[in-house]
């Protein structure tokens, strides 16, 4: 059993901050970190959008230099299947067999004799650039370098882009701005150039690259003019662009509000340009949807739009005012606090989970990872955004047929959820050895549904999550097998831990998913108690007798008889997420703090820790934080392996996975809960001489 008072004394460590019930500022705190630019950024672009639709732009407020991406929700695209005989159909797929405590189970993986068709199903369907907006300088070759004068804000409190320059001596400026209703961007330019003929804009449609697991940063083929078509229909002040590549078609609804013409300009691509007439000022709109609608408003419309809605988002959950003005530490974490909520806002709040690299390009495809649920969406619920993140909750309900039929085809009970998904209505998974053999991914829905009871302990609370806790610690249940010589519950093997980095056959008994298990089947007991019903036996019997966490030298390790865990080059990287065990979740009733500590000591002397990226830093300032080290979390999140550019974009382990936005979702989490604080902890853990201001959190567990 946990010793309260061990807990009591490393809280005394901590520094604590008290909540002051204020009202911050938070429109000057925000509005010091609009982003203030001069040139394009080679890789990442100034972004508009509301979540489900994003559109990239470079200097120019659009994407005229650079052809930075406009991806959505809803655009995907498949190639043809493979011709290879036996291979041309989904259903030529059987994955293969491994044991499994003496049974041959059927995994989603690829398998060597069907090669073609597996490599089909993880490629495909894969997200689409819907296209490229652009200035049209008259018929010209015109570079970034010729335009001088060059200035582009992105004011945050109202999410519009206002870009400038001079071009042979003429000023333009054009106005960028999302609705955040539906997939358009409305555009104002400024130019005695319009009324020459000298400026206008063009669409460019590129075919999908469907074959790059990355696409990015630019995503698609725009030389691949013979295998997708686009038609044009003109009318007095719109058109319509209906793009079809194979099975996909969609249309791009273009109005004007003066005059002007659309034309295309070479019949062998998909290139058109829209030119105004005399006149200074010329506003568009470019609606982006599977089927034309007549909805978008005027430029004035969506701006208007825009502005209550960033506002309302800024205004409403939790704030954070960091002492910046004192202190460089706090001043580039609250830069990446105001920088993040804006981009996650555009890239992390759709109706699916957001893809790794949001809708800023393409990583896997395009699709999301459902263990990565937890790092994408957990942010909302301690900053108190309830509403964005119930926009991609519904994932879980959704897919829950298919998570039933998974368990069931592995002889399980319950429902497993899946692993990489797209927008593919039948939640299928794509193949991959890891995909199959991940098992953290499970217990996420009881961590979401807590939180919301806490929020809002009600009737109607229980029953939205009831079938979902129910069918998967049904599965989590099944999982965990017998083992008639120890008499305790296993997990695994097969199995891959959270590092993805050891022999899943060999993999037992992970410390992070013990703990894990343990916490969702304790959720879902209690969600049934809730509900005065009965408690099916299995969950309660497999949580008490689940195996001891592995220890070797009076520290955790990552799994049940792991060898040279410290010295090897191989285990002593990648994701430490058996320090999720206290930090990410609340202390488990087996936890020993001096053992953690010590794990904790063992890391942070023997671990490679220039190889981490991502969310394995507010992991460990997690960890830390709930140590009562604010210093040492402060320190991790600005670790110089986790940097953020001057755009806000949080750099991945490497270029290619760049941005890696559950290292920005995950910084928020860290943040909220040490603003917010964790039960047993009222109050904030920061540096001690930071004088933080907070407001709006949600407690954590
Ligand atoms: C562009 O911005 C950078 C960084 O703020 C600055 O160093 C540089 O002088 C600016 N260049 C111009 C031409 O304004
Ligand atoms: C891709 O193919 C699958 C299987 O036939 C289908 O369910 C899905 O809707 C297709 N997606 C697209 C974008 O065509
Ligand atoms: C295709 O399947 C048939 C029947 O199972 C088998 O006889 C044939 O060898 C297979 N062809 C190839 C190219 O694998
Ligand atoms: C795990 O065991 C299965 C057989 O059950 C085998 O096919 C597979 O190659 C093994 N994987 C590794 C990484 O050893
Ligand atoms: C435009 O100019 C740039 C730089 O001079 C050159 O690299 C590019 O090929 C030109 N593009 C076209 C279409 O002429
Ligand atoms: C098309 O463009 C891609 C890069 O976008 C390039 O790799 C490829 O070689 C080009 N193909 C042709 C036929 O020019
Ligand atoms: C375009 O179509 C041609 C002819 O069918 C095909 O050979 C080529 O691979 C296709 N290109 C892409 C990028 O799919
Ligand atoms: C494109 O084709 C249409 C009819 O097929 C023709 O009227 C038009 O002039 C062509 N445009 C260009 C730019 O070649
Ligand atoms: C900022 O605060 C951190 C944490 O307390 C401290 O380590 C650092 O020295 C401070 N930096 C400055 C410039 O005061
Ligand atoms: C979130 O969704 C639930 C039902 O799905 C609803 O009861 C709740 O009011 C929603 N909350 C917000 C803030 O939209
Ligand atoms: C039961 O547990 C022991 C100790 O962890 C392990 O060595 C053994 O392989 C397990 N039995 C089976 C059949 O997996
Ligand atoms: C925690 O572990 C330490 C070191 O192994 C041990 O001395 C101590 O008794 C343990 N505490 C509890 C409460 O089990």
């Amino acid at each position: 059993m946990l010793a309260s008072h061990s807990l009591a004394s490393t809280w005394l460590l901590a520094a604590l901050v008290a909540v002051v019930d204020c009202k911050i500022d938070r429109e000057s705190i925000i509005r010091q970190f609009n982003l203030r630019l001069n040139q394009s950024h080679a890789y990442s672009p100034v972004q508009v959008g509301n979540g489900n639709f994003a559109f990239g732009a470079d200097v120019s407020g659009l994407q005229t230099f650079l052809p930075h991406n406009t991806l959505s929700s809803w655009g995907w695209h498949n190639s043809s299947l493979p011709t290879t005989p036996n291979q041309t159909a989904i259903s030529d797929f059987t994955g293969q067999d491994w044991w499994t405590h003496g049974r041959l189970v059927n995994y989603n993986q690829p398998n060597p004799a069907e090669k073609d068709i597996s490599q089909w199903l993880i490629a495909n369907p894969h997200r689409i650039n819907l296209g490229r907006i652009g200035l049209w300088f008259g018929g010209k070759n015109v570079t970034e370098d010729e335009l001088t004068e060059r200035t582009q804000t992105l004011d945050l409190w109202e999410g519009t882009i206002s870009s400038s320059f001079s071009w042979h001596g003429k000023s333009v400026t054009v106005k960028t701005i999302a609705s955040p209703e539906i997939d358009t961007i409305a555009v104002t330019i400024t130019s005695e150039l319009l009324g020459n003929g000298e400026l206008g804009v063009f669409f460019d449609f590129p075919y999908a690259s469907g074959k790059n697991k990355f696409d990015a940063p630019f995503v698609g083929l725009f030389n691949a003019t013979s295998n997708h078509t686009t038609t044009l229909t003109s009318r007095k002040n719109s058109a319509t662009i209906t793009h079809t590549l194979d099975a996909t078609t969609y249309d791009t609804e273009i109005r004007w509000e003066s005059e002007g013409r659309i034309q295309r300009t070479n019949n062998e691509t998909h290139s058109y340009v829209l030119t105004g007439k005399d006149s200074e000022t010329f506003a568009f709109t470019a609606t982006f949807a599977p089927k034309a609608a007549n909805s978008q408003g005027s430029f004035r419309d969506v701006k208007k739009s825009a502005k209550d809605w960033w506002k309302k988002y800024w205004s409403t959950g939790a704030f954070i005012s960091l002492p910046s003005a004192t202190n460089s530490s706090a001043k580039e974490l609250q830069r990446r606090i105001v920088l993040t909520q804006y981009l996650l806002a555009v890239n992390g709040a759709g109706k699916d989970p957001a893809q790794e690299s949001g809708l800023v390009n393409n990583g896997w495809y395009g699709k999301y990872h459902c263990e990565m649920i937890f790092w994408h969406l957990a942010h909302w619920t301690v900053w108190n955004k309830w509403d964005l993140y119930n926009r991609t909750i519904g994932v879980y309900e959704r897919f829950l047929p298919s998570s039933y039929d998974r368990a069931k085809h592995q002889g399980y009970q319950g429902a497993r959820i899946g692993k990489m998904q797209d927008d593919n209505p039948s939640g299928w998974s794509a193949p991959g050895e890891i995909n199959s053999l991940l098992i953290w991914q499970q217990p996420h829905p009881m961590w979401f549904a807590e939180m919301e009871y806490r929020k809002s302990p009600t009737q109607k609370t229980l029953q939205k999550w009831d079938r979902v806790l129910a069918g998967v610690a049904d599965f989590m249940a099944s999982y965990a097998w017998y083992n008639q010589s120890t008499k305790v519950y296993d997990l695994g093997p097969p199995m891959y831990p959270v590092s993805e980095n050891t022999n899943p056959n060999q993999t037992v008994n992970p410390t992070f998913e013990l703990a894990y298990w343990r916490f969702g089947l304790d959720v879902a007991a209690k969600w049934k108690e809730r509900q005065h019903q009965v408690v099916p036996a299995s969950w309660r019997t497999v949580k008490d007798n689940l195996a001891s966490f592995p220890i070797q030298d009076n520290a955790y390790v990552l799994y049940e008889g792991v060898e040279d865990m410290w010295t090897s080059p191989e285990i002593a990287s990648d994701h430490p997420g058996f320090l999720g065990l206290y930090g990410w979740l609340p202390p488990d009733p087996r936890l020993n703090l001096t053992v953690f500590q010590n794990t904790v000591d063992k890391v942070y002397a023997s671990w490679d820790l220039a190889n981490l990226y991502g969310w394995d830093f507010p992991l460990m300032a997690m960890a830390a934080a709930r140590l009562g080290d604010g210093e040492q979390a402060v320190r991790w999140l600005l670790d110089v392996n986790n940097q953020v550019n001057e755009l806000g974009m949080p750099e991945g382990g490497n270029r290619v996975a760049t941005p890696y936005f559950p290292a920005s979702a995950g910084m928020l989490l860290a943040v909220g809960m040490m603003a917010g604080g964790w039960d047993g902890l009222a109050g904030s853990v920061f540096p001690e001489d930071w004088d933080v201001e907070v407001e709006g959190f949600q407690r954590s567990m």
